[in-house]
């Protein structure tokens, strides 16, 4: 029994040279007894033909977005609801920047927008065309979106040149998908995580706030959602997109936050806490924006609820995890506020390197529970994330390795 028996494989083929691998990446994914549908664009049909493909796949190849054989001659969205996970390799530069900005001007294309499935892309093309800001910037706005970025990988290209850009080697990809399928670490559990700043208002146009980007909770709820986990991210203001299996609540202050994780955490199994709550808020509210008259002016501020603690102390608590961000004595000061928020487990961050922790892409940060204290070395957010969501996996009631 392989992880990708009987599953629907919906795979795109785009037109680069490494198209002609696409036949080998059917029979590789057949033989873990898939269904592949292929769907080419016009340009991939210079490189490899329909009939290749068809062959086999054992099935009809898809070109034309007019489809007069589907049922309700709309083909695309058929194979959208098909679907389980829609792959697509080799993805060309042009097909990349054409799904990054919602074109839908194609089938295979249209089909990417209708599809609601997991969706895998593999890039192969040119070192140059691949270092381009534009190929690089389209790349990360998938992955922000949740699309799973299968290589390039680097060596020697077809065109000569050498660096990277290759497609990523079949049996690779495949086991990529396949994992995919895997019964990830929260597979069946309910995760609620919250992320981000919060805005306190003073007036109507001013607010009290921090400097939390909300990268690390957000690359916590996608660590989430692929390994199963059925997550519900509570956002403070942040510019960030998420992938479409992650239920996304909006909230700007941290009394708007508490009321929404309260709300959300009725039977969940696990609770982050990545936020960056405003620890005081105003205590009134100014109806009108204040005019600059006095050289001096007093805010009064009082402490917001503890969201986190008044998660741990509910009577039916979930497994809650809290984050440290630290200048000094990082660890200690963790272990304080895992014992005096009665927390399970607690990740502390030193924010006093700046090249990590807030603003950036990247992190590093000491995992602690009662028993165990974990180094995790710096690395993207996103892999720490996942280190973390593991861990959280083996430690849940019911686990079993
Ligand atoms: C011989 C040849 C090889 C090409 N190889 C690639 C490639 O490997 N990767 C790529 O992104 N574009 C490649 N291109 C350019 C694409 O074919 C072109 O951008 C095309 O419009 C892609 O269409 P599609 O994205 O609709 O499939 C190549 C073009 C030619 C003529």
């Amino acid at each position: 029994m392989y992880e990708l028996s009987n599953r629907h494989i919906l795979l795109g083929v785009t037109g680069g040279i490494a198209a002609y691998k696409a036949a080998d990446l059917v029979r590789r994914l057949r033989d873990q007894n898939a269904f592949v549908k292929v769907v080419m664009t016009l340009a991939a049909t210079e490189f490899i033909t329909p009939l290749t493909m068809q062959a086999l796949s054992g099935e009809p190849v898809h070109l034309e977005l007019l489809d007069a054989d589907a049922e309700a001659g709309m083909g695309h969205i058929e194979l959208a609801r098909w679907a389980d996970a829609l792959l697509i390799a080799p993805a060309s530069a042009n097909f990349i920047a054409r799904i990054t900005h919602g074109q839908a001007d194609d089938l295979l294309s249209t089909l990417y927008l209708a599809c609601a499935a997991p969706k895998f892309v593999a890039p192969a093309m040119n070192q140059a065309m691949w270092g381009q800001p534009s190929t690089q910037t389209n790349i990360q706005t998938l992955s922000e979106r949740g699309v799973q970025i299968l290589g390039p990988a680097a060596g020697e290209q077809a065109c000569g040149d050498i660096g990277e850009g290759r497609l990523l080697e079949v049996a690779d990809i495949v086991s990529e998908v396949s994992n995919h399928f895997q019964c990830g670490a929260l597979a069946g559990r309910r995760v609620v995580i919250t992320a981000g700043p919060t805005q306190e208002a003073i007036d109507p146009v001013r607010y009290l706030s921090n400097r939390s980007s909300g990268k690390m909770g957000f690359a916590l709820a996608r660590a989430a959602a692929e390994a199963g986990g059925e997550t519900t991210l509570i956002a403070g203001p942040v510019q960030l997109s998420c992938a479409d299996n992650i239920r996304r609540v909006n909230v700007i202050s941290a009394k708007q936050m508490l009321a929404a994780t309260l709300k959300a955490v009725d039977d969940c199994d696990v609770f982050i806490a990545t936020a960056a709550v405003a620890d005081y808020t105003p205590v009134q509210v100014a109806d009108n924006k204040i005019k600059k008259n006095a050289a001096e002016m007093e805010l009064t501020l009082q402490r917001t609820d503890d969201i986190l603690a008044t998660v741990s102390a509910l009577p039916q608590r979930p497994y809650c995890v809290g984050f440290a961000a630290e200048t000094d004595d990082v660890i200690a000061y963790a272990r304080g506020k895992l014992e005096r928020k009665k927390l399970d487990m607690i990740i502390a961050n030193d924010v006093s390197d700046q090249t990590i922790g807030f603003q950036s892409d990247e992190n590093a940060a000491t995992l602690i529970t009662a028993d165990t204290e974990l180094l995790l070395p710096r690395t993207s957010k996103l892999n720490l994330a996942k280190q973390i969501i593991d861990q959280v996996g083996t430690r849940l009631p019911g686990h079993s390795d």
